[in-house]
C-alpha cells in the first residue's frame, strides 16, 4: 500500500489521517468539498476540491492515481441539524458514500475505511458500549452511518471490498506539531467551547443540565485524542492489507468524564477561570457513552497514548494559537 485516498481530508479528524499518513511516508490524495473543511488543513497531501456525489470527479481522481485504499470520513456531522433536515444528511452522507463504493468497485480497490459513530448506538444498553450491542440510532446522522455500515457490509459480500467501521465516541485534541486543529462552524462540541470560553471568545459554557443520573448530574463521555483515532485508522488499513476480517470497531479511551470534570480540567490546563452555568437538557443526548475498546485492542493491535489532560492541553495549544481557527 502506497497512495491512500483520504475523503473529507480537509476536515477535523480527516486533516489528522492526513498528517499522520504523510508522516509514515504513503503518498496521499485528499478529495473534498470544503464545504465545511479548510484546504489550509491539508498538509504535504495532493488535494483534489469535489463533490464525493459526483461519479465523474471520483473516477477522474481513481483514474489519476493508483489508489491502494481508501478512507472515507466526508459526512456532515451534526446531530441536531440532522434531526431538522434528515434528507441533507441522506442525500450527502449515504449517496457520498454510495458513490465512493461505486468509484472503488469500478476502479479494482478493495480496502476501506469508513468514520462511523458511536451514535449507532442510540441509547445504550449497557456500559461500557461493545461492537455486538443494540444499534438502534435515536437521530438521522447516526441513522445514516449505520446505514452506511449496511451498505459496506453487502459490498463486501458481492465485490471483495473489505471495510473497517470505526465507531468514534467523544474525538478532541490537536495536533501541535504539524499545527492543525478543530475548527467548526458553528462549533457545537464541548471541548472547543470551553476554550472558547477560556479565551474570553464567549463569556460563559452552558452546562446542558446537571440532573442526570451521574455522579455529579452532568453527561459523561469517553474522549478520544484526533491522533490516537487516526494511528487506529492506520491500523486498520494495514489490517485489511494482510486479509483482516471486514467488522465494526469502537474507538474510546474506555474512560468517562462529565462535562463538569472537562470544565474543571480545563480550569486547571488552562490556568483560566471558564465561567459556566447550568442550562437545559440539549434534546437527545443519552446521559452515558463509554467505549469497550477491547475489539480495536485485540484484533488491530491498538492502545490510545493519550489522556484527557493531554487531549485538553493540545487543544488549548491551537485554540490560544488559532483563536479564529484557520480564517485568519
Ligand atoms: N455540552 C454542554 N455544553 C455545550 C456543549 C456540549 O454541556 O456547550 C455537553 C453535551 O450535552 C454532552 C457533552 O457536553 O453531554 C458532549 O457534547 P458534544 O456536543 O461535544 O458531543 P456529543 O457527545 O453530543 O457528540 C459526539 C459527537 C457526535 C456523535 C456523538 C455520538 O460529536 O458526532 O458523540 O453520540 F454523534
Amino acid at each position: 500500500m502506497k497512495t491512500i485516498l483520504v475523503a473529507g481530508g480537509a476536515g477535523y479528524i480527516g486533516s489528522h489521517m492526513v498528517a499522520l499518513l504523510v508522516e509514515k511516508g504513503y503518498d496521499v490524495v485528499v478529495v473534498d468539498n470544503l464545504c465545511t473543511g479548510h484546504w489550509q488543513a491539508v498538509k504535504g497531501a495532493k488535494l483534489r476540491v469535489g463533490d464525493l456525489r459526483d461519479g465523474n470527479f471520483l473516477d477522474q481522481v481513481f483514474s489519476e492515481f493508483p489508489i491502494d485504499g481508501v478512507i472515507n470520513f466526508a459526512a456532515y456531522s451534526l446531530v441536531g441539524e440532522s434531526v431538522t433536515n434528515p434528507l441533507k444528511y441522506y442525500g450527502n452522507n449515504v449517496a457520498g458514500s454510495q458513490s465512493m463504493l461505486t468509484a472503488m468497485k469500478n476502479h479494482g480497490v478493495k480496502k476501506i475505511v469508513f468514520s462511523s459513530t458511536a451514535a449507532t448506538y442510540g441509547e445504550p444498553e449497557k456500559q461500557p458500549i461493545e461492537e455486538t450491542d443494540r444499534t438502534e440510532p435515536t437521530n438521522p446522522y447516526g441513522a445514516t452511518k449505520l446505514a452506511i455500515e449496511g451498505m459496506l457490509k453487502w459490498c463486501d459480500k458481492a465485490y471483495g471490498i473489505k471495510y473497517a467501521a470505526l465507531r468514534y465516541f467523544n474525538a478532541a485534541g490537536a495536533n501541535t506539531e504539524v499545527g492543525i486543529g478543530e475548527d467548526h462552524n458553528p462549533e457545537s462540541h464541548l471541548i472547543p467551547i470551553v476554550l472558547q470560553a477560556a479565551l474570553g471568545k464567549r463569556d460563559h459554557v452552558g452546562i446542558f443540565g446537571d440532573d442526570y443520573p451521574t455522579p455529579d448530574g452532568t453527561c459523561v463521555r469517553d474522549y478520544i485524542h484526533v491522533r490516537d483515532l487516526a494511528s487506529a485508522h492506520l491500523l486498520a488499513l494495514e489490517y485489511l492489507d494482510k486479509g483482516g476480517e471486514s467488522g465494526s470497531f469502537n474507538l474510546g479511551n474506555g474512560t468517562g468524564y462529565s462535562v463538569k470534570e472537562i470544565i474543571d480540567t480545563a480550569r486547571k490546563v488552562t490556568g483560566k477561570p471558564i465561567p459556566a452555568t447550568v442550562e437545559p437538557r440539549r434534546a437527545g443526548d443519552p446521559s452515558v457513552l463509554i467505549a469497550s475498546n477491547k475489539k480495536a485492542q485485540e484484533v488491530l493491535g491498538w492502545k490510545p497514548e493519550r489522556g484527557l489532560e493531554q487531549i485538553i492541553s493540545d487543544a488549548w495549544t491551537w485554540h490560544s494559537s488559532h483563536p479564529d481557527g484557520y480564517g485568519k
